[in-house]
């Protein structure tokens, strides 16, 4: 079965609607593998977001993701990178469809209350950057 990785940002773990966010990864097809409620170190969330490096929101890209404590989960399911993208919507809410994760609760482009994986060798390189095979759940 599939698996992918997934961040509850920090505008959303503020807001309180971690419950909210994965009570739609749940009633959608996708179950959680495993969970970390955590504060990102600065060097933590640049070594994560390094493919960004260059760009020009690099730097507050960080700043945000290190401005409260963020939901660490491994998502799995049938598709799940793809399911998970679905679920979230565009990346700025502004552009994110009807229902979609974005739509309902992110705040702009850069607080947009949720990461999921792009492709499956992405999820295989985060998932591994924050958890221990010992700390995943394997039921299939
Ligand atoms: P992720 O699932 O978070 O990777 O989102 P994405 O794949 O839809 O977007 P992308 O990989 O292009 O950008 C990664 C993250 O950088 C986004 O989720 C945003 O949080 C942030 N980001 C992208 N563009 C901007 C921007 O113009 N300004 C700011 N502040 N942040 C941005
Ligand atoms: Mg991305």
């Amino acid at each position: 079965i599939e698996k992918t990785f997934s961040i509850i940002k920090p505008n959303s773990t503020l807001d309180n609607n971690i419950g909210n966010i994965i009570a739609h990864f749940e009633k959608n097809g996708l179950r959680i593998a495993g969970a970390k409620f955590a504060k990102l170190s600065k060097e933590k969330a640049e070594g994560f977001y390094i493919e960004h490096k260059e760009r020009p929101f690099f730097g507050e890209l960080v700043n945000f993701m290190t401005s409260g404590p963020v939901m660490l989960m491994v998502l799995e399911g049938e598709n799940a990178v793809m399911k998970n993208r679905e679920l979230m919507g565009a990346t700025n809410p502004a552009n994110a469809a009807e229902g979609t994760i974005r739509k309902l609760y992110a705040k702009s482009v850069g607080e947009n209350s949720v990461h999921g994986s792009d492709s499956a060798t992405a999820a295989e390189r985060e998932i591994a950057y924050f958890f221990e095979r010992s700390e995943l759940t394997n039921r299939f």
